[in-house]
């Protein structure tokens, strides 16, 4: 399994718009096997491709510290079919260590999506793992967290984006 090295702001991958999966082969299953293992060493609840220097339409999720029956999920190829209703909590980014910030999200989300076996299905997530999977899709079009936040949140956590980009 590769080891692989969370990027963090400021790295141009962070930003493309990332290319769909053609099939799904040993090669894309190792991705999201080590997206996996990466994502439980860095103590996260989802993880993206670009996050990890690749530019697939890939993203994972892991919210069994969260929730105690909930599998590891892979979404490959994702489409957000439907959203519903708003929530607002505090969000995280592996790729913002240490960075917290208040950010509206849909409530509720039917998502299609390929799984690692290869597998169209369409799931709907509410809540939690909701807010994971728009955060995570925002990903594979190069959107972030912070492009939320009014420009003056922005700027008041200038500060801390400079210590992430100097940290990494
Ligand atoms: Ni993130």
């Amino acid at each position: 399994m590769t080891r692989q090295r969370i990027v963090t702001y400021d790295s141009p991958i962070l930003r493309k718009h990332c290319e769909p999966v053609a099939e799904i082969n040993d090669k894309v299953k190792e991705l999201v096997a080590s997206m996996l293992a990466t994502l439980k060493r860095a103590k996260g609840l989802g993880l993206s491709a670009p996050q990890v220097g690749v530019n697939s339409r890939v993203f994972v999720l892991d919210l069994s510290s969260v929730s105690l029956d909930f599998e590891t999920m892979a979404f490959i190829n994702p489409e957000i079919l439907e959203t519903e209703g708003e929530q607002t909590g505090e969000e995280g980014c592996l790729s913002f260590p240490g960075l917290f910030l208040e950010i509206p999200r849909p409530d509720r989300v039917v998502i299609e999506f390929t799984d690692r076996q290869g597998e169209r299905k369409e799931i709907v997530a509410e809540g939690l793992t909701a807010r994971a999977i728009m955060h995570e899709n925002d990903h594979l079009n190069g959107k972030l967290f912070i492009d939320y936040l009014t420009p003056g949140d922005r700027e008041m956590i200038s500060g801390k984006l400079k210590k992430i980009k100097a940290a990494s």
